[in-house]
């Protein structure tokens, strides 16, 4: 089964926490990959085939697992309704997914071929469509005009987050709060809409329900600090995607912005390889040792562990069980991750 808690290479894992947590929600997690399946299946022979590609390919899980955990850890049972909307919210993952390769014109996901990659642009649109769709069909079975609320402002705010991206690509002036919301949009929301979800699913009160969706808001901005800081730091094989994509393809990620802040004299070298998509006069690793010196890889961290003990200190109002103590080991996962 794929997914981040179910891991087993030992470079991978930061430590045993992750394998407690995947023995929690194990066979919570393959009902969501059997619920994906079915959702994912089509009459129509090539929706199908792409649909499987997809769900194959892997990935980490880690919205069904938020949703799956909170749920539990707010007093639900992880019913069949919760976890098709774990589904629902890793279908809704996919095609941002598919849809996000397009505009990156990136060729690798998971290790394989992106959709656009392999089936060409025309073909991903139309199936990152059809998985928003799908997904949205499954979700209004629940009958919950809150969880549509939450999942038509999350998409609108997604696909805002990926336009006011285009309309920075390039701009080495772009402000952290620039960067910040878009990073939110991205991947934030996301994020804080499975735990909010995973609340109500429950039937949570309504302080329960807030500190869930802040949990998940914190965790979200700490997963993507972490994400901009490992296309910095990684390789393409461990990440299953191009590794120092983000300057290439003309995003300045929140560790050179801040590198920039201090060194105005590199405006021009970054600005050279978001036009040219090369590191030519400066590179990688350069950049690397520069924002080592500057103390800028260990300000990002700093940062990343405020978003972590925020999330934790949210998780108090639940109360002590197996399932809070593992939502309380995943932000530390999450920063210290190497894919
Ligand atoms: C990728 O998300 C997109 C970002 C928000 C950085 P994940 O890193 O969770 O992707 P998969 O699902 O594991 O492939
Ligand atoms: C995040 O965008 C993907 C979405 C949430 C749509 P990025 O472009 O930064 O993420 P990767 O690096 O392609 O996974
Ligand atoms: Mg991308
Ligand atoms: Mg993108």
């Amino acid at each position: 089964m794929p997914g981040f808690f179910a891991i087993k290479k030992k470079e991978v894992l930061p430590d045993s926490a992750a394998r407690r947590i995947f023995a929690l929600i194990s066979s919570d997690l393959s009902r969501v990959e059997t619920e994906f399946e079915r959702q994912a299946r089509s009459n129509i022979q090539v929706i199908g085939y792409l649909g499987e590609y997809l769900r194959s390919s892997g990935g980490k899980r880690l919205r069904p697992a938020l949703l799956l955990l909170t749920n539990r850890a707010a007093g639900g049972d992880c019913g069949d309704n919760v976890v098709r909307l774990a589904a629902v919210m890793e279908m809704l993952h996919t095609a941002t997914l598919v849809h996000d390769d397009i505009i990156d014109n990136a060729d690798i996901r998971r290790s394989k071929p992106s959709i656009n990659a392999r089936y060409g642009n025309q073909t991903a649109v139309l199936m990152g469509d059809w998985l928003y769709m799908s997904a949205f069909e499954t979700a209004l079975s629940e009958r919950s005009l809150e969880i549509l609320d939450i999942l038509t402002g999350l998409t609108r705010k997604m696909t805002e987050g990926e336009l006011i991206q285009m309309t920075m690509i390039g701009r080495v002036d772009i402000t952290e709060e620039d960067h910040l919301d878009i990073l939110r949009r991205k991947t934030a929301y996301l994020f804080s809409a499975c735990c909010e979800i995973g609340a109500i699913l429950a039937g949570a009160d309504n302080d329960v329900r807030l500190a869930m969706r802040s949990f998940g808001l914190d965790l979200g901005i700490a997963f993507q600090l972490a994400d901009d800081l490992l296309d910095l730091t990684g390789d393409d094989d461990t990440l299953g995607k191009a590794a120092g994509a983000d300057l290439l393809e003309g995003k300045l990620t929140l560790p050179l912005i801040s590198l920039v802040k201090v060194m105005p004299s590199l405006r021009d070298d970054l600005e050279s390889i978001m036009l040219n998509g090369r590191y030519d006069n400066i590179s990688r690793e350069s950049l690397m040792l520069l924002l080592k010196t500057h103390g800028i890889i260990d300000s990002i961290k700093k940062r990343e562990a405020e978003h972590t003990s925020r999330a934790i200190k949210s998780l108090e109002v639940l109360a002590k069980n197996e399932y809070r103590s593992a939502l309380e080991q995943i932000p530390g996962l999450l920063v210290d991750r190497k894919r």
